[in-house]
Parts: C-alpha cells; sequence; structure tokens
C-alpha cells in the first residue's frame, strides 16, 4: 500500500540527541539494535484516505458520540478507554447484553503502522472497515448502516463537518465517509516518546542497568524481537505462541489448512504495555510477570508453534530485567491521553 508521511510527531523527536558517544562506561555498544526501534518522525497515511485536518476532528467527535449506538449508551471509547491505553481492563471486551466477547479489547495506540490486516484474528483488512463491525453488531453499538447515516444527518452540526470534512458535492454524510474519519482519527493515536527511546537517541541514564540487560535478553537469549520488531514493537503478523485451545483457533479461521496459522493470533505492540493489563487476545494473563512465565515455559507445545517459542529457562533476575525494560516503553503523556490524545495538531501534507 503506498502512504504518505505526514510529519505529526516530528516535535516529539526535537530532543537533542547528539551523535553516539564512544562507550567510555565499558558498556557494550548497542547502538545498531538499538536504532532497530528507533521512532519514526511521521504517521502513515494511506493514499486512498489522506490526512486532513478536518476529517481528523470530525472523526474524533464521531469516536466519542453516542449517537452512533442504538441505545445511545456506548462509545467507542466505552472499550477503547484514551485514559486506559485504548482498551478496557476487562479480560473479553462487554457485550450490551451483559455477556462478553470472544476477545479482549485490543489498544488502538500505533495502529497506522498496522500493515495489512487489523483485528486479533486478521478479520478486517483495513482500519477503514473495522468500524462497520462494532457500529452494526447487535451485541454492541447495533445500528443498521441506514439508521447510522440517518441520525448523524439529522444533525446540522454533523452535516457541516462533513461538508467541511469531503468537500466536493454529492451527499457528505454516507457510512464510507464516516469510516474514513473514524480511521483518519485512529491514525493520530500514537504512543509518546518513552524512556526507552531517550537511550536510543543516546541518552545513556535514561534507563537504568536493570532495563538495559532486559533489552539485551528481549532481542538476544528470549527471541522476543523475533515477533516484536520495529519501533512499535509488533511485525504486525500472527503467531501461535502456546496460548490459545480448542476452538479458539485464532487466524486459522480463514485458513483452516494452515498448520503455522492454527492458534496464530497478531503480534500485539508493546508501548505503553505495563499499563495494560490483562494481556492476551483472551486476557488469560493478568500480569507482566504471568505472561514472562508463560514464555518462560513455552506456552503449549504443538506443530503450530512458533519456531521461536521454547522453554528459556530464565532465573528471576532475568525475568525481573526484562519486565524493568517492558516499563521502559510507557511514555510520559499517559495523564494527558484523554483530553489531547495526540501531540500538537499535524501539518496538511
Ligand atoms: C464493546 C467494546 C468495543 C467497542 C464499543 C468498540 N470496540 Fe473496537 N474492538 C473491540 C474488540 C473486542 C476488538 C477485537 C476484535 C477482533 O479482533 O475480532 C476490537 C478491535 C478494534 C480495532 C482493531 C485494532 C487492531 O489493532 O487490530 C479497531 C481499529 C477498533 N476496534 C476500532 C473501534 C472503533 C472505531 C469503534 C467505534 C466505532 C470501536 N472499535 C468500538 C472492542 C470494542
Ligand atoms: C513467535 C512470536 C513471538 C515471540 C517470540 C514473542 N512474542 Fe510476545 N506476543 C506474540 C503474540 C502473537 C502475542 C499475542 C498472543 C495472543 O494474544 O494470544 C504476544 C503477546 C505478548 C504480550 C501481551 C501484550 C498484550 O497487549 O496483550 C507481551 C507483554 C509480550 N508478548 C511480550 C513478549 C516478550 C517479553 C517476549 C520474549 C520473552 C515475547 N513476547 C516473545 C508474539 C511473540
Amino acid at each position: 500500500m503506498a502512504r504518505i508521511y505526514v510529519g505529526a510527531i516530528a516535535a516529539f523527536l526535537a530532543i537533542s540527541v547528539g551523535s553516539w558517544a564512544v562507550a567510555t562506561t565499558g558498556e557494550p555498544d548497542r547502538s545498531a539494535k538499538l536504532a532497530e526501534f528507533r521512532r519514526p518522525d511521521a504517521i502513515p497515511f494511506p493514499e486512498e484516505n489522506p490526512y486532513q485536518a478536518a476529517k481528523a476532528e470530525l472523526g474524533r467527535a464521531l469516536f466519542f458520540d453516542p449517537i452512533l449506538s442504538r441505545d445511545g449508551e456506548r462509545t467507542c471509547a466505552t472499550c477503547h478507554i484514551p485514559g486506559q491505553s485504548w482498551t478496557d481492563a476487562n479480560a473479553r471486551a462487554p457485550r450490551n447484553d451483559g455477556g462478553v466477547m470472544e476477545f479482549r479489547t485490543p489498544t488502538l495506540l500505533n495502529a497506522a503502522w498496522t500493515e495489512g490486516t487489523y483485528g486479533w484474528d486478521g478479520k478486517f483488512r483495513s482500519l477503514e472497515v473495522v468500524a462497520r463491525t462494532p457500529l452494526t453488531s447487535p451485541s454492541n453499538m447495533n445500528l443498521t448502516p441506514e439508521e447510522m447515516v440517518r441520525r448523524v444527518s439529522a444533525d446540522s452540526a454533523y452535516v457541516a463537518a462533513f461538508e467541511k470534512a469531503f468537500p466536493g458535492g454529492g451527499s457528505p454524510v454516507t457510512q464510507e465517509h464516516i469510516e474514513q474519519a473514524l480511521a483518519t482519527f485512529q491514525r493520530l493515536i500514537v504512543s509518546g516518546p518513552a524512556p526507552f527511546d531517550r537511550w536510543v537517541e543516546g541518552d545513556a541514564r535514561a534507563v537504568d542497568a536493570a532495563a538495559k540487560r532486559g533489552f539485551d535478553l528481549f532481542v538476544g537469549k528470549a527471541h522476543c524481537s523475533a515477533c516484536h520488531s520495529g519501533w512499535t514493537f509488533s511485525d504486525g503478523s500472527f503467531h501461535d505462541i502456546g496460548v490459545a485451545q480448542g476452538n479458539d483457533i485464532g487466524r486459522a479461521r480463514f485458513f483452516p489448512t494452515s498448520t503455522a496459522l492454527r492458534y496464530a493470533f497478531k503480534t500485539p505492540t508493546l508501548r505503553n504495555v505495563a499499563g495494560r493489563a490483562p494481556y492476551m487476545h483472551d486476557g488469560s494473563r493478568k500480569t507482566l510477570d504471568e505472561v514472562i512465565d508463560l514464555y518462560d515455559r513455552g506456552g503449549i507445545d504443538r506443530p503450530s508453534r512458533s519456531r521461536d517459542i521454547r522453554p528459556l529457562a530464565l532465573s528471576a533476575e532475568e525475568k525481573a530485567d526484562l519486565i524493568a525494560f517492558l516499563k521502559t516503553l510507557d511514555d510520559d503523556r499517559s495523564a494527558d491521553a484523554a483530553s489531547r490524545p495526540f501531540g500538537p495538531e499535524p501539518p496538511e501534507p
């Protein structure tokens, strides 16, 4: 997919970095490894739905508006809660009838960088098409597309906002435009700079010795970066890490004959992960300690399990170091997130 990059997060990177100092501390030179995780300076937008400020603002309004649920009680933020790292604290997302859904609510952080498919099992082919499922699902927001368009069209402020965001005549309020506006807003949901980023940029004191040892394990002995790669710490791909069981077959639902995709789920971003318990597609791990214990044991051994998952024989100190490292991925702006989910207004491309 061709992508247009908008220089939205450049301001975050204006920290002066200086050049790589010659290691005087006797530490190993990790600069090449660290550079693999360097923050980009712009958000990618697809050519089919380019960035526009008016569209993003409209998307933000729709995201938080209960007009888009039949009973007027739900918004996208009912589950993707800004102050909770754009997820909720539930093991599985709440249905509107008191039951629970199949999966835990994933974070929306850094969704712009997902290449290809969305959803734990990859059921959504683009960020644009995701919204129609929660909007129309009877157990969730429960609106037909016609009712959605009728409700929004009855609000003159919305009609004006759609005309501004989608100029060029025709009927401005359509299901497709609602989806495009929501997707544009969601691409602006980006995790802010974290202590880890300052380390990447050359500040050796930004993270402590335990976190540095944890990073070495993460990219070394523990193989974590085989899947948690790049600045978001996700390869956007699907793997069986030995968690799911029974009918919970993940990506294999769409590729029933594939062994590798059986029980395979999408690698989640690890940015801000410490504040996002419980973990995994089914919320089955309550703490990061439980996650590390799972990787240490190597999950369920079976033909579909990734070759990068195997018992690790980590010591208690190594486990603590990995967690110390993961905590350096927490950004410094979590408290602002609810009121201001992204940084300075991105310029028009
Ligand atoms: C009841 C809770 C709930 C509500 C309300 C909700 N979502 Fe979600 N969202 C989920 C769950 C659960 C998933 C995972 C679905 C799956 O993987 O099949 C999800 C997945 C997503 C994803 C895919 C993320 C990724 O990285 O793969 C996006 C994007 C998203 N939702 C956006 C929205 C938008 C936009 C709205 C409002 C129109 C919304 N959601 C409303 C619970 C919710
Ligand atoms: C083979 C690829 C792979 C490797 C190697 C791997 N992970 Fe994962 N990781 C995943 C996938 C896929 C998931 C989601 C699995 C699920 O939901 O069932 C995940 C989930 C997680 C989660 C939970 C995140 C959330 O939001 O639910 C954490 C934390 C995590 N991994 C950390 C690690 C650490 C630390 C290591 C190294 C010890 C590691 N991973 C190694 C693919 C991998």
